[in-house]
């Protein structure tokens, strides 16, 4: 009988282990969380039964005692060295002349993206976990090893085959992003202090002298290398990493192997897709795959000479708040922007953050003359991010909340539960005007080409134009009394005005500026009414009935056509020329249907354009997609076609030509 219990409970932790493994390394679990709680709940009340056939590599010994005194010491049997940096393309390429010339050939290279976390040394003897160390100063780190073992990604015995019988996994400890997030309003939420970002939280939670504190910590963990090791485990990196791999290890993912050319684009590929990572990344590590290769090359004072860190430009930097002002937006909404001294981030010269609204100055209590810490992702507006308090001795009073619009004076509301605050002047609102015709005349509205925001400004301040319809109103003459203007610049933003009459439906009423409709928005409600004066017409619930549009969006579309003086616009509009095709009329005469296809443009196409082609395809019912893939249904070739036609044949798409589209458009 007690025989059969410990079959049970070595059978019990085995399959557990297998799904951690298929969940954290492979990335692939077949079972959910609840029979995974189902086997773990089964394996804890039968080893509380029979405490003797408890072993320290069971699921269930994660979390220990904490320690009575502090961390111990741990010298590293092979010590762990830092990596040299290089920062743009002409360094990178120092670097693989410098290896090209000691070896006498190109070498192969590897590249992965650099984890921004904390390096960790951890070793497994006949498989199990024995010991796990910090990086401390190289030679010799803390023994956090009761911590280690709370990581649920981190395996307490290795799987598979051929395992050496020491071996030391290295790589980094560190937190998702989402995960951190969760975290920080956990501790928020307990009064806690909340961490500044993934990396010291990571740091902060593993140094953390409470094994259990440790354990409701979410961090990760993935290996980029070893330290001692009791038999060769491949003969280059990546053979290396598979085989930690295939023992259970989590290994860094997104490897790339190639020449130094193929790296170079591996590094601006995994730029772009920084932001888009589930963690933190601060660079790619760029290393020499052979592991001959690498011995040949060695090391210099505390770095190898076989690897390097190409790192990231810096998204955060220092700098300080001169100014808070306050813009006045296209719908009314007041953001506070901190003026900043320039800094440079994220690889740009950065001299303005949002500051969203007022709740989030006052969260950050951020005042005029504050050292402040700022952060520039990929494309986002520039953020401000903390308060450099030790750095900001004497402080100014805190902002105001304005009562009245900074630029017309007029009151100010704040919807409940909202934290914008608006001005109530709508179009006698400078600002509100100025906004408002920006994104009447941008490019993904009415497109006028030509009629940018000095031109604006100056038509605005010269009382020229005031209404979007006033725009097409203008003469060559109104435009040559301005300053600057030669009279063939004139006549041109008059044509390009006069184009901009063509459009379609869904440009128009994006081009409006209704609150909450933006691009894609302005197209479903296209396509659901197919002519204006329906919209127009158009009751709570039928808007409702259209995909995307809740109660809120709703009501700001009857707002905005109730009052007379958007309808008023709207009429003169319509009266100046303004105009589009009848696509109701086309939908009902077509029997295409396109639902559940997927549809790409390429090339130019002579008789419209990508976007309005584009358009209709989703009129009817067409996904269009911006790349060609096994799951495209057919791609429209225009002229000059590119990389994306070559695709499409390789994959056996079907491929139309504008006159076909023509066709099916019934044009
Ligand atoms: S390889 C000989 N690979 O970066 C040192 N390091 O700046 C071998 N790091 O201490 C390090 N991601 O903590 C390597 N894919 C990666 C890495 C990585 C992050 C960290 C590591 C190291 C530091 C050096």
């Amino acid at each position: 009988m007690s025989e059969s219990v410990r079959a049970r409970i070595e059978a019990l932790a085995e399959e557990i282990r297998g799904h951690d493994y298929r969940y954290h390394v492979l990335d692939a679990p077949i079972i959910g969380d609840t029979q995974y709680d189902a086997l773990l709940h089964e394996l804890k009340q039968l080893e509380a039964r029979h405490p003797q056939w408890v072993t320290p590599d069971s699921p269930t010994q994660r979390v220990g005692a904490k320690p009575d005194q502090g961390f111990t010491e741990v010298v590293h049997a092979i010590a762990m060295l830092s990596l040299d940096n290089v920062f743009d393309g002409a360094e990178f390429l120092q670097f693989v002349e410098r290896t090209t010339e000691r070896l006498g050939a190109t070498p192969e290279l590897t590249a992965e993206p650099k984890l921004d976390g904390l390096a960790l040394s951890i070793r497994y003897e006949q498989g199990v976990l024995v010991q796990a160390a910090t990086r401390g100063d190289g030679a010799s780190g803390e023994n956090v090893t009761q911590n280690v073992r709370t990581i649920r990604c981190i395996p307490l015995r290795l799987r598979g085959a051929h395992i050496p019988d020491v071996l030391e996994v290295r790589g980094e400890v560190f937190m998702r992003r989402h995960a951190f997030e969760a975290m920080n309003q956990q501790l928020a939420a307990q009064g806690e202090k909340c961490f500044v970002n993934p990396r010291n939280a990571a740091a902060g939670s593993l140094r953390q002298l409470d094994p259990e504190v440790v354990a409701s910590r979410p961090l990760s963990f993935y290996a980029y290398g070893w330290g001692e090791v009791s038999a060769p485990l491949g003969e280059t990196h990546a053979a290396v990493m598979a085989s930690l791999q295939s023992f259970g290890v989590p290994v860094n993912p997104g490897l790339v192997i190639g020449s130094p050319d193929r790296i170079e684009t591996a590094y601006q590929e995994l730029m772009e897709r920084r932001d888009q990572l589930a963690y933190e990344i601060d660079g790619m590590v760029v290393k020499v795959n052979s592991l001959a290769a690498q011995e040949t090359l060695g090391y210099v004072a505390r770095a190898p000479r076989f690897a390097t860190a190409w790192k990231f430009p810096a998204q955060e930097a220092a700098t300080q708040v001169i100014a808070i002002d306050l813009q006045v937006g296209r719908t009314g909404a007041i953001t506070p922007v901190a003026r900043l001294k320039p800094v440079f981030v994220g690889g740009v010269t950065v001299s303005n953050a949002t500051l969203h609204n007022f709740d989030e100055i006052e969260r950050l209590d951020v005042r005029p003359g504050d050292a402040v810490m700022i952060r520039r992702a990929g494309d986002v507006i520039p953020q401000v991010i903390r308060v450099l308090t030790e750095a900001s001795a004497t402080r100014t009073a805190p902002v105001s909340i304005p009562t009245a619009c900074p630029v017309c004076a007029s009151p100010v509301e704040r919807a409940s539960g909202e934290a914008v605050i608006r001005c109530t002047g709508g179009f006698v609102c400078g600002a509100q005007r100025l906004e408002h015709l920006k994104h009447f005349v941008s490019r993904k509205a009415m497109d006028i080409d030509g009629v940018g925001e000095r031109l604006l400004e100056v038509l605005c301040a010269q009382g020229l134009v005031q209404t979007p319809a006033d725009l097409y109103r203008l003469t060559t003459a109104d435009l040559v009394n301005l300053e600057r203007m030669a009279e063939k610049s004139a006549s041109n933003v008059i044509e390009a005005i006069a184009a901009s009459k063509q459009t379609t439906l869904a440009r128009f009423l994006y081009a409006l500026g209704i609150r909450d409709v933006g691009e894609a928005t302005a197209r479903t409600l296209a396509t659901a009414f197919g002519q204006l004066e329906t919209l127009m017409d158009a009751d709570e619930a039928a808007l409702m009935a259209v995909e995307d549009v809740g109660p809120v969006v709703a009501s700001h579309i009857q707002h905005f056509f109730r009052a007379p003086e958007n309808r008023h616009v709207i009429d003169e509009l319509l009266e100046l020329g303004v105009s589009w095709p009848d696509t109701a009329h086309h939908a009902s005469r077509s029997d295409v249907d396109l639902s559940g296809q997927t549809w790409v443009l390429t090339g130019t196409l002579e008789t419209m354009t990508r976007d309005e082609a584009a358009e209709r395809l989703r009129g009817l019912g067409a996904k269009v997609a911006s790349s060609v893939s096994a799951k495209t249904t057919c791609l429209v070739a225009g002229s000059n076609a590119g990389s994306k036609l070559a695709k499409a044949e390789a994959l056996g798409v079907d491929i139309k030509t504008e006159t076909e589209l023509l066709e099916l458009f019934g044009l």
